[in-house]
């Protein structure tokens, strides 16, 4: 592909990173460094108009919502936290899947009064009980949620599933299924009018790119 406009990708080391990879490289994109082993926050690519960013998953789409980077690749999970403003979200990436559930000791009673629950995803968890019309309490954390219910902070956990091992591993299981998640390609809304023939290209090449299985 040909960039007629500087376009900046924002994207989170790890899974999201090494997914989004293949993709990239569909489109001509290759980093020039390894984000694991460079300590570079802002990394170059083959192509010259083209730049990454290396951000934590969670400030994905603030960065774009501000036009800090014209476009990130998100998971769902995030957005749905973050609510989306200023972003498109043009296209399911299909990758980092797993899905978002209520989580807790076997048996956990879930209609239960006022039920406390720990979790990093604040808003979804009290959508998802407001929708069931069952009040709860909140409790914000930012990972190793697994641990919660063990010492007693929380009844149950809102977290992500995706072979089971780490619950498993501590005892709980997935109780209450409440969305299928994967990650998104978002963009800004201001660099889709501006840079609209590079990024619209760009969304092309990606859909034909995404794995569909
Ligand atoms: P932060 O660093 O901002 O707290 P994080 O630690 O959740 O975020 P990652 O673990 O890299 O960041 O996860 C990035 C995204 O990958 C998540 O937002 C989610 O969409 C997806 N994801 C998380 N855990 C899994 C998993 N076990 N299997 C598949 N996808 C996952
Ligand atoms: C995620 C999630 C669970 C785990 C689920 O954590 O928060 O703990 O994956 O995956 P599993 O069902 O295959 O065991 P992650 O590995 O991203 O670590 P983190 O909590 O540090 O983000």
């Amino acid at each position: 592909m040909n960039f007629d406009a500087p376009l900046t990708i924002a994207l989170s080391k790890g899974r999201i990173f090494q997914d989004s990879l293949p993709l990239l490289a569909q489109a001509g994109i290759e980093p020039t460094e390894d984000p694991e082993t460079s300590r570079k926050l802002i990394l170059d690519t083959n192509q010259p108009q083209v730049k990454l960013v290396l951000i934590r998953a969670t400030d994905v789409p603030t960065y774009v919502q501000w036009g800090a980077a014209d476009l990130g690749v998100a998971g769902k999970d995030v957005l749905m936290e973050h609510g989306g403003e200023g972003l498109y979200e043009p296209l399911d990436l299909n990758i980092a899947r797993c899905r978002m559930m209520v989580c807790g000791r076997p048996g956990a009673d879930l209609s239960a009064r006022r039920l406390r629950i720990a979790t990093k995803y604040v808003n979804s968890a009290r959508r998802h009980f407001a929708a069931k019309g069952q009040q709860i309490e909140v409790i914000k954390l930012y990972g190793s949620m697994e641990l919660a219910p063990l010492v007693g902070l929380s009844d149950l956990i809102v977290d992500l599933v995706e072979t089971g091992n780490t619950l498993k591993a501590n005892g709980l299981e997935p109780l209450e299924h409440m969305a299928d998640i994967s990650s998104r390609l978002i963009l800004n809304k201001a660099s889709w009018k501006m840079k609209h023939s590079s990024l619209a290209g760009l969304v092309e090449v990606l859909r034909e790119a995404v794995c569909t299985d």
